[in-house]
């Protein structure tokens, strides 16, 4: 006779087994869905895909957030864990040259997330094929529209994921060697906030500029002040990043002109630094306009997407379930946002890294880069790490309190 957690050790192995069987699937599936990427809340051929394989898995679908599908696959107990994969792509010319490379003109999957949405197909063969022994309920989210598109915002708004219990995503990253899985307990990701400022001033003649209020250099003084709220009033200890990413005014060289603007980015991992720099860029703005004699206004033009802070119980709980794949590391904290983090208003939620950089085969290419490309070689892995999550944390009574 064997023992429970024979029992459960030897699923692990089943599925780890199954992931590797399903090797070329995944990576045919990939090398599809990177042939025809399709941007933010376009995802219609990618979904459509996606539906058809989950259907003939036994899976009940829905759609969600316009172009996301959700499919469901329904355990013997009442726990529901949920697994996410984005599904867009970016506006980006590939130079990749790879025998895969994108059929359409200008769009691209720069980012990696044709490898998320194999990697989770392939987990929902594995889960299928050991549906008698899941302890619960798994819902996989496809969802559209990461790349600046709040999709995750939208996919929480459904009724679908009221009563998960936790919620489990992964990056393919560039930043870590092949193979390595990453999992880091407390912050990961920073919050997004993209703002522009507009100054207005008074134009006229280069030569005269006492007849004019110049706001170039109004919007000069105005970039320098900006930086010292970082390097003098944020502590070292708090991440904390403000870039200015466009200046734009004038057209002639001989004429002072009337509106200068800019635009940029502040990233934060706490909220409240992220307000304090906020609060204060405002308080700048408006100080410097009124001793340069301009008129300024300062706009927060898109939605804040807010850091993605990891459960800390879940990291250490992946952190043991995924050591028997080998190679779990903990992974340096990074700027880049990820709209994975509005899943945390309905469940425990933790987001992880599989790294894909790969010197030998020249894969070191940074994401958002014409010539990103993954590691094709880590989606098995991928697909293992997800159904292992997902098997484990369901057969986890201490975990599902
Ligand atoms: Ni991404």
């Amino acid at each position: 006779m064997i023992t429970e957690e024979e029992a459960v050790n030897s699923i692990d192995e089943k599925i780890i087994k199954t992931a590797k069987d399903l090797k070329s699937y995944i990576i045919d599936k990939r090398r599809d869905f990177h042939m025809h990427p399709e941007l933010k809340f376009e995802e219609k051929r990618t979904s459509g895909i996606v539906s058809k394989e989950l259907i003939s898995l036994g899976f009940d679908i829905s759609k969600v957030a316009d172009t996301g599908v959700i499919g469901i696959l329904k355990g013997k107990d009442s726990r529901t864990v949920a697994l996410r994969a984005d599904m867009d792509a970016l506006p980006i010319k590939e130079a990749t040259g790879k025998s895969y490379t994108s059929k359409v003109e200008g769009k691209m999957h720069a980012c990696g997330h044709d490898g998320h949405i194999a990697m989770l197909l392939g987990a929902a063969r594995i889960l299928s094929s050991i549906r008698e022994n899941l302890n619960g309920t798994v819902k996989l989210i496809f969802q559209p529209a990461e790349e600046g598109g709040w999709g995750a915002e939208k996919v929480v708004e459904s009724s679908l994921l009221d009563n998960i219990d936790a919620i489990f995503g992964m990056h393919l990253w560039a930043n870590l060697p092949s193979g390595a899985i990453g999992v880091k307990p407390g912050p990961l990701m920073a919050s997004v906030d993209s703002f522009k400022i507009h100054l207005k001033g008074k134009g006229g003649h280069a030569a005269e500029p006492e007849k004019t209020i110049d706001p170039i250099s109004a919007l000069v003084d105005m970039v320098n002040a900006y930086q010292k709220i970082i390097s003098r009033e944020v502590s070292t200890f708090e991440p904390a990043i403000l870039s200015i990413t466009s200046i734009d005014s004038g057209e002639a060289f001989n004429v002072i002109p009337e509106n200068a603007y800019m635009l940029g980015t502040v990233r934060a991992v706490n909220l409240d630094v992220r307000n304090f720099i906020i609060k204060r860029m405002k308080e700048i703005t408006k100080g410097y306009a009124k001793a340069m004699n301009c008129s300024a206004q300062f706009e927060i033009f898109a939605k804040t997407s807010p850091p993605v802070i990891n459960d800390e119980n879940l990291a250490l709980f992946a952190k043991s379930v995924l050591s028997s794949l080998g190679n779990v590391v903990e992974p340096k904290m990074t700027m880049i946002g990820e709209d994975f983090s509005f899943y945390a208003r309905k469940a425990k939620t933790l987001f992880l890294f599989l790294g894909i950089r790969n010197e030998e085969k020249g894969i070191i290419f940074p994401h958002h880069h014409p010539k990103f490309d993954i590691d094709e070689d880590v989606l098995d892995k991928g697909s293992a790490i997800y159904s292992l999550f997902a098997y484990q944390y369901l057969a986890n009574l201490d975990l599902r309190k």
